[in-house]
């Protein structure tokens, strides 16, 4: 069962930055920069990073909203991006997205059944349309009556049900989940992971979960990979992710996950980044990570580390020059 349903390959995505009286191309943002994933079918990749790291911008382009600058992206072992018109109709049925906000992805002046039923009417399968958004709603937790109400009458919860009973509604195999509960009440947050566990179960989906931080996906995720101005700076299954991590970047992340143990919570340090995050289109020289690193050295100003296993051949790829180990982490700094 480790067949690759996505797989992105050397993935980039550079919007020009226009200026001048010629409004000449300056320089480019380098959201995705040279990014490589893959997803097994079935399993949930999780993906994290700061706000401005990349996160929608690589869940556009797999999606197809938006043509990248170079790279490939396959799905069930077939390059999409040379796809016709007709053959992108066919494959956005196995690709859907639920996105961030549930406030402005839902027109306000559409019906919450007429949402959810919009995508059959595009794909013609209008055959018992009222029956089959009436099984959506009550999938994802959503009541029959609900279905004449508009966007404003229902709560944020359910309004990302309604979200996500629309992206399920044409069978897909593939949800990227764009920062599903960020917008969402911390109570409400965990009926919608629950829910979402549950349709993957359920419709044998496999997931892209897109999170701010560690601990959304801490219990979601197979695999999780974590992003920093554009880059992937660190994936490997869950259970190597939390244990082991490697990447000084992500140990900041970890350490910024509150223990639930009040003692532990206090004993142990908290790694506080210097510095600002830099822009993407001035990404640093080296090592993007280096200006805001405990441990950089000389070279990470000057040299880009690959993001390659370090130890055994676990698929537990770390992009640094001088990553972690247990007795290093200790001693990180406060
Ligand atoms: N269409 C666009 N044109 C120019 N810059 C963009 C565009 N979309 C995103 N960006 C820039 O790309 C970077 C990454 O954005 P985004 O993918 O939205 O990050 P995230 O979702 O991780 O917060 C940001 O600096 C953003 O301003
Ligand atoms: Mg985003």
């Amino acid at each position: 069962m480790s067949e690759a349903l996505l797989e992105i390959r050397d993935l980039n995505m550079h919007f020009p930055i226009k200026g001048g009286v010629f409004q000449k191309t300056k320089k480019h943002v380098k959201a995705v920069n040279g990014v490589n994933l893959s997803v097994n079918k079935g399993e949930t990749l999780g993906i994290v990073g700061e706000s401005g790291c990349g996160k929608s911008t690589l869940a556009r382009t797999i999606v197809g909203l938006q043509k990248p600058t170079s790279g490939d992206i396959l799905f069930e072992g077939e390059s999409i991006l040379h796809y016709s018109h007709k053959e992108m109709h066919q494959l956005r049925r196995n690709i859907q997205m639920v996105y961030q906000d549930p406030y402005t992805s839902l027109n306000p002046r559409m019906k919450a059944g007429d949402i959810i039923g919009a995508p059959l009417k595009a794909y013609r399968m209008t055959n018992n349309l009222e029956r089959r958004v009436k099984e959506l709603m009550d999938l994802v937790g959503l009541k029959a009556d609900d279905y004449h109400k508009l966007p404003h009458q229902f709560s944020g919860g359910q309004r990302q049900r309604i979200g996500i009973a629309r992206a399920i509604a044409l069978n897909p195999k593939l949800l990227i989940l764009d920062e599903p509960v960020s917008a969402l009440d911390v109570s409400v947050q965990a009926q919608v992971i629950n829910l979402l566990e549950d349709l993957q179960k359920e419709l044998n989906l496999t997931y892209v979960f897109i999170a701010h931080d560690l601990s959304v996906i801490k219990h979601t995720a197979d695999k999780v990979g974590v992003m920093y101005l554009g880059k992937v700076m660190e994936i490997s299954d869950s259970e190597s992710f939390y244990n082991n991590a490697r990447h000084p970047y992500t140990n900041a992340l970890l350490s910024a996950i509150p223990l639930p143990d009040p003692e532990k919570e206090r004993m142990r340090e908290r790694i506080v980044l210097s510095g600002e995050l830099p822009s993407p289109a001035n990404p640093p020289t080296g090592c993007v990570f280096h200006t805001r690193c405990p441990f950089a050295q000389e070279n990470c100003k000057t040299n880009t580390p690959l993001l390659e296993a370090k130890d055994a051949n676990d698929g537990h790829l770390v992009s640094c020059f001088y990553p972690l180990n247990t007795e290093k982490k200790q001693l990180i700094p406060e």
